[in-house]
C-alpha cells in the first residue's frame, strides 16, 4: 500500500469511524471527534446515508429488475454494502465497486465475497476519471444492459461543474434503463453547523469538500428521469419506517431513469 499515510485523516477512515467501525487511525478519530463536536448529528447522517443504500439497492433489484451496479466512492466494507444487499434479492447480480484510497481496495479484496451466480470486482480508481473507470468495470459488466451507477456520498469530492460531467459521460456509457442514484451533502440543511464540520474537514484533510444545495443535487441528474419522491432528504427516500424518516440527515439523494 504505497499512498498509505496514516498520520492524516483520510475521508474513508473518517466515516468509518462516525460509523462505529473499527477501520481507522488516531488521525481520523481526532477529526472525527472534531466534526461530531460541530454537528453531533453527523452520526446519525451517515446511518441515514447507509439505510439509503440499502433501499435504493433494494428497490433496484427487487422492483425494477436491475442486475448490475457500478459503486463508486464504495468506502470501507460496513454493514450492508451494495453487492450484499443487490445478491439477497438477486443472487446473479454483478456488482464493481471503485475508490481511490487503497486501504479501502485492501479491505474490500479481503473482506467482500460474491455469491457463485454472481461477480464482484474492485477497481482502484478515481471518480474524476470516468473513462478509466467505465473500460475496467466493462470486464465485468455488460454495457450492453442496464447497470444502476451509485455515487454516494462520493460527489462532493468532485468541485465545481465537474461532478455534473462525469456524470454525464458515466450515464452516456449506460443504455437506456439503466439508473443513477445519488446521495449528497447539502449546503442548505442545518446549513451553520455543517459548514462548520466541513471548514473543520478542509483544513486538516487532502480530500476537499464541496457542499452543493438541493438545486445543485438535482441538476446532477440532468436528462434523467427522478423517481418518486424526487430529490429528498436521504432519509426521507421511501422510508421503511417512521424511525428510518425521523433521522437526522444532512444529504440530498436521489434516484433516477435513464429514458
Ligand atoms: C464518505 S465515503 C462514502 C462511502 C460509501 N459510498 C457510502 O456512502 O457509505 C467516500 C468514499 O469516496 C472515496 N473517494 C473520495 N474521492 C474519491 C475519488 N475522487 N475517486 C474515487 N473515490 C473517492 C473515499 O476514499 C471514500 O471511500
Amino acid at each position: 500500500m504505497p499512498d498509505l499515510d496514516v498520520t492524516a485523516p483520510h475521508i474513508s477512515r473518517v466515516y468509518d469511524y462516525w460509523l462505529g467501525g473499527k477501520d481507522n487511525f488516531a488521525a481520523d478519530r481526532e477529526l472525527g471527534e472534531q466534526t461530531m463536536a460541530a454537528y453531533p448529528d453527523i452520526v446519525w447522517s451517515v446511518r441515514a446515508n447507509r439505510a439509503f443504500l440499502v433501499r435504493a439497492v433494494r428497490f433496484l433489484t427487487a422492483e425494477v429488475g436491475i442486475r448490475q451496479f457500478l459503486d463508486i466512492g464504495a468506502g470501507l466494507p460496513s454493514a450492508d454494502n451494495v453487492h450484499e444487499v443487490a445478491q439477497r434479492e438477486a443472487p446473479g447480480s454483478r456488482i464493481v465497486y471503485a475508490d481511490n484510497d487503497p486501504v479501502v481496495l485492501s479491505h474490500a479484496r479481503a473482506l467482500l465475497r460474491s455469491t457463485p451466480q454472481g461477480a464482484l470486482d474492485y477497481l482502484d480508481a478515481d471518480a474524476r476519471d470516468p473513462d478509466a473507470i467505465l473500460a475496467s468495470a466493462a470486464k465485468t459488466l455488460d454495457f450492453t444492459q442496464p447497470v444502476a451507477i451509485t455515487l454516494l456520498t462520493v460527489l462532493q469530492f468532485v468541485p465545481g461543474d465537474e461532478a455534473g460531467a462525469v456524470v454525464a459521460r458515466l450515464m452516456a456509457a449506460c443504455v437506456p434503463g439503466s439508473f443513477l442514484v445519488i446521495s449528497h451533502p447539502a449546503s442548505d440543511i442545518e446549513a451553520d453547523h455543517h459548514a462548520e464540520m466541513v471548514r473543520r474537514m478542509n483544513s486538516s484533510m487532502a480530500q476537499q469538500v464541496t457542499l452543493r444545495d438541493r438545486a445543485g443535487v438535482t441538476g446532477l441528474f440532468a436528462g434523467l428521469e427522478l423517481v418518486e419522491p424526487g430529490v429528498v432528504k436521504a432519509s426521507q427516500w421511501r422510508p421503511d419506517s417512521d424511525i428510518q424518516a425521523a433521522m437526522p440527515t444532512v444529504l440530498w439523494a436521489g434516484l433516477a431513469r435513464k429514458p
